[in-house]
Order: structure tokens, then C-alpha cells, then sequence
């Protein structure tokens, strides 16, 4: 049941002399109160079940797959092999316990302070079909362990597609709680906003130890559907007072991206596209100005968008652009004031971000007419500009971030602190589905559902060329 039980009301508002009106959207926006009784915010012991060691000599552990090139028919494989490197080989095959292909990754380790890591394995797996079920085998003898996972459908702008988005997870009773409402959920792939494990609140030996806990953790779903990484500030890890002060290096190490294949010079921003969606990840904490490689790299991957294939344009980064709680505030600044009028000018359909531990979905508000010397700054209506979204209520040790900005801004539709994960289920080139998902069960509060049309194909020029196109195929 898709719920729409927002007050139709337009707002008025005098802001700064300019007078702005919210009449577009005829919605105003909403702060739901709902406080749901939670969990503690601490991490699940390690001796827990959640974090159980497979079974066998040297077995493989932390098993977790993503795509692994530009278009979604290959994927990376990788794990942990804790004893000894042991194989790098996977067996696949599309019928189980018979596999009638193998590849052959790398493995390699890593020290932090007084961590060593297991021997983690990277295993390109390419050349697959679209749309079919493969069965995959690692390990060896006794130990080996086998698991599956389905290749999206080939890109095409009509291609139905679930994409789960989780932010901040972090290895609580909460996370558990989210990621075990995920798996409920039919999400078939997750796109990941930063703050994996949270595992930096350590010290010592342990940071790396709660890297690899969380790694068990997360097998659960990711050694089944690609999870698309991005990196989040808990993922820096610059701890220079015990001599680690190479930013990103146990995340580097574990979580390897496609990023070569979309001509991309570093892992921590590439794009990969997957059934109709064209999906960008940037990274919060690396240059964005002009002229860095990641703003050259984005100016030209946004020409590459072909919204005739892909007709949903999704961006992930950290770090909101738009977010009304206290926490964080205005941290995203930055990159707005750098990359907004690209996402404007590309009508981008969607920008997840997680950082702040709440939820909340903006209207489309752009704010880029900002001059130095006029003064002028404040969000306005733009039908070109992305809805922004933070989902960063995966549920980690840090608690949520229960306090908003009263009042309610204009560009804010909906927001709560509740932990949860969201939903986007495309379901053709015109229509979106966006679920966010409280993992409590209290329905006191309906949770945000909204349709989303396609800022391409949404437009009434494309869309009466492809009404008349379909009653011609009607016609024939
Ligand atoms: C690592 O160092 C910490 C603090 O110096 C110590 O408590 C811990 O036992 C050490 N662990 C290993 C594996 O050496
Ligand atoms: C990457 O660059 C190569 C060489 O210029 C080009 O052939 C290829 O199409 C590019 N790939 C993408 C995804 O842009
Ligand atoms: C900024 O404002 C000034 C003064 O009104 C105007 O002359 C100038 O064209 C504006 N610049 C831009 C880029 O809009
Ligand atoms: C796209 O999906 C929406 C929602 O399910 C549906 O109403 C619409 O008719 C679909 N459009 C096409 C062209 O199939
Ligand atoms: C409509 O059909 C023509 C000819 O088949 C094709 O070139 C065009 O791209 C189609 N347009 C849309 C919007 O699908
Ligand atoms: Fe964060």
C-alpha cells in the first residue's frame, strides 16, 4: 500500500526577501515523531553466532561479491582465508555441484599497527550471461563452501530492477536487524553509502579483528547479490599516533571495486551501470575540486550517461548534499557547491547519501544560483534537480541522530531517526517505487513510499515520443 497521507498545502515562505513557493509540489513536508524502542547501540560480542567462523581447516570466511566491470556480466568474488593463502580458484557453473568453468584471483595481506590480516582473495569472475543463476565453489577438500548469485537482466532502459540501499551499518543488534529486514525484502542488489563496520571505534589489533567480524557478518546476503561499495569517513583510518596513516587501507585491502572498468584512476569513485540504471559513486573524502581527477573523471562520465539505455540515474556518495538534522550539518557543502549544477544540468534521478544516522528524502530543490556578488542563495523548486535521500540508519554503535531542524525546511519532505534500510524498485523506464523501510514493525507512523517519475523519460517531449511510438507497435 503506497500511503499518501500528506497535508496538500502550499507553503509560502519569506526567506532572506526572497519570496519562495513550495506550490509545485503542492506537499508539505513532514517530521514523523515516531520513536520506536531500539536496541542498544553496542556491538553484538564476538563470540555471537552472527560472527561464527565457517567450519573446516582454513575455510574461506568473509565472503562477498560486486560487479565487476561496466555492465553487469562480471562479478569480483572475495574472502578470507584465515590459516594459510591456500586457493585462489573459483569453480562456476550455472547448475549446482557442477561447475564447468574456474577462475583464478590474487590474495595478498595486509598489517595494521599490530594486526596481520587472513590471505584475502579477489576473484574476477567474467564473461557471464545476463539474467541467470550461477552456483560458485571456493576453498578446497572438506573445506570448500558454495554459493550462488543472479546476473541482472541486460541493460535495457525497461529492465525491472530492486536495488537495496543501506548506509552507516556498523555490527549492532540493530545492523542485524536491518540486514536481516533486507533479506526479507527482495532487494537484488545493495547500493552501500559508507561506514561499513565501524570497526575504526577500536584499538589496536582489535580494528582489524572487527574488519573481519564484520566481513562474517555481512556473508549472510553479500556473498549472494553484489553489494556496490562506497567509502564512508569511517573507512579513513588515519591514525597516525599508532603509524597508520595510509587513508582507506584495511577497506582498500577487503573491498575491491570495478573502477578500471569505468576509466576510472581510482577504486574509490567508478560508475556501473546494471539492468536500467546508470549508478555513479563518488567519494566524500577524496578531492572533488576543479580540476582533481575525481571532478575530470566525473565531468566525463556524466557525457558517457545514455538515459535511451539507462534511463535511471543514480549517484552515491557519504556524505549528504541536502540534510535538515543537527548532526553533520552543512558538511556536504562542499561538494554541493562543486558538483549541483552537473546533477542539475544531467537531471540525475537520485542521491543517496548516509552520514547521518536518520532518514530523510528531499523534494526537487536545487541551489545553484548562488552569486558572490547579488547575494542570492537559497534552495528553489527545480524540476531538473535530484531528489535527495540519506538512508544512513543502518543501525551502528554510534546511536542515531534524533534531532531536526525546527522548523521543518522547505526542501525537506520527510524525516525520521528510526534504524532501517530503503528499497528502489524500478519498474520500467517511466516508473520508480521507493520504499523506506523502518525495522520496526510498529505501524503507528505510516514509513515513506513514494512513485517516483523519471526525470528523462518523465519530460512530456520524450514521453509523447514514446506514447506515440507504442501505439504505432499497437497499430501493427
Ligand atoms: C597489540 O597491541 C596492544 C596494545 O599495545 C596489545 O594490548 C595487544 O595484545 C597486541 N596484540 C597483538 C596481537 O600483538
Ligand atoms: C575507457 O577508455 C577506453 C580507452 O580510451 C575506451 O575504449 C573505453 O570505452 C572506456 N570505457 C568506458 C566505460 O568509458
Ligand atoms: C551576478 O550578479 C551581478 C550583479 O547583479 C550580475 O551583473 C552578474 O551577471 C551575475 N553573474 C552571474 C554569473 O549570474
Ligand atoms: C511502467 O510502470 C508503471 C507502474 O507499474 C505502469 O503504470 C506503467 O504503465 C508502466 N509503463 C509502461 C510503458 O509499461
Ligand atoms: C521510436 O521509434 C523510432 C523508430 O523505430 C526510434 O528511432 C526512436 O528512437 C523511438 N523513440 C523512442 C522514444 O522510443
Ligand atoms: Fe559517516
Amino acid at each position: 500500500m503506497l500511503q499518501f497521507q500528506y497535508q496538500i498545502t502550499a507553503t509560502v515562505t519569506v526567506f532572506l526577501g526572497i519570496v519562495l513557493s513550495f506550490a509545485t509540489t503542492g506537499i508539505a513536508g513532514r517530521t514523523s515523531t515516531y520513536i520506536r524502542s531500539q536496541w542498544p547501540s553496542s556491538d553484538i560480542p564476538l563470540n555471537d553466532d552472527v560472527f561464527a567462523v565457517p567450519k573446516g581447516l582454513n575455510a574461506p570466511q568473509q565472503v562477498h561479491i560486486t560487479q565487476g566491470d561496466y555492465d553487469g556480466k562480471a562479478v569480483i568474488i572475495s574472502w578470507v582465508t584465515p590459516n594459510e593463502a591456500g586457493s585462489s580458484e573459483v569453480e562456476y557453473g550455472t547448475s549446482e555441484e557442477n561447475y564447468a568453468f574456474s577462475a583464478h584471483g590474487t590474495v595478498k595481506s595486509y598489517t595494521f599497527y599490530n594486526y596481520t590480516s587472513g590471505f584475502i582473495h579477489h576473484c574476477l569472475v567474467d564473461g557471464l550471461e545476463y539474467d541467470t543463476k550461477y552456483y560458485y565453489k571456493i576453498g578446497v577438500d572438506e573445506s570448500a563452501r558454495e554459493f550462488w548469485f543472479r546476473t541482472p537482466p541486460k541493460i535495457d532502459p525497461d529492465a525491472p530492477y530492486t536495488f537495496g540501499i543501506i548506509g552507516d551499518l556498523g555490527q549492532t543488534y540493530n545492523s542485524l536487524s536491518t540486514l536481516e529486514h533486507y533479506m526479507e525484502s527482495g532487494g537484488q542488489t545493495v547500493l552501500f553509502l559508507g561506514d561499513l563496520s565501524y570497526a575504526d571505534r577500536y584499538k589496536y589489533d582489535n580494528i582489524g579483528v572487527r574488519w573481519d567480524s564484520w566481513g562474517r557478518f555481512v556473508e549472510r546476503s553479500a556473498a549472494y547479490q553484489p553489494w556496490i561499495w562506497s567509502a564512508g569517513n569511517h573507512e579513513i583510518e588515519y591514525m597516525p599516533n599508532i603509524g597508520e596513516v595510509f587513508p582507506f587501507k584495511a577497506y582498500l585491502h577487503r573491498f575491491p571495486t570495478p573502477y578500471m572498468a569505468s576509466n576510472s584512476s581510482s577504486p574509490l569513485w567508478y560508475a556501473v551501470r546494471r539492468a536500467s540504471a546508470h549508478i555513479i559513486v563518488l567519494s566524500s573524502y577524496s578531492p572533488f575540486v576543479k580540476y582533481s581527477p575525481q571532478w575530470m573523471w566525473l565531468r566525463e562520465e556524466l557525457k558517457k550517461v545514455d538515459r535511451t539505455k539507462t534511463p535511471w540515474l543514480i549517484v552515491l556518495m557519504h556524505v549528504p548534499l541536502y540534510s535538515s538534522n543537527l548532526v553533520h550539518y552543512m558538511e556536504g557543502e562542499g561538494m554541493r557547491a562543486v558538483f549541483e549544477s552537473w546533477f542539475v544540468q544531467s537531471k540525475v534521478d537520485f542521491i543517496f547519501a548516509g552520514h547521518v544516522h536518520a532518514n530523510e528524502r528531499s523534494y526537487r530543490i536545487s541551489n545553484i544560483y548562488y552569486n558572490l556578488s547579488r547575494g542570492d542563495r537559497y534552495p528553489v523548486p527545480d524540476k531538473s534537480a535530484p531528489v535527495y535521500l540519506t538512508v544512513g540508519d543502518g543501525g551502528n554503535q554510534e546511536g542515531l541522530a534524533g534531532r531536526f531542524w525546527d522548523p521543518q525546511p522547505e526542501y525537506s519532505a520527510f524525516r525520521e531517526a528510526s534504524y532501517g534500510h530503503s528499497t528502489l524498485e524500478i519498474r520500467n523506464r517511466t516508473h520508480a517505487f521507493y520504499h523506506w523501510n523502518r525495522n520496526d514493525d510498529g505501524k503507528e507512523v505510516p514509513t515513506d513510499d513514494v512513485i517516483f517519475h523519471n526525470q528523462y523519460w518523465a519530460s512530456n517531449l520524450q514521453r509523447r515520443r514514446l506514447k506515440k511510438n507504442h501505439s504505432k507497435v499497437g497499430g501493427e
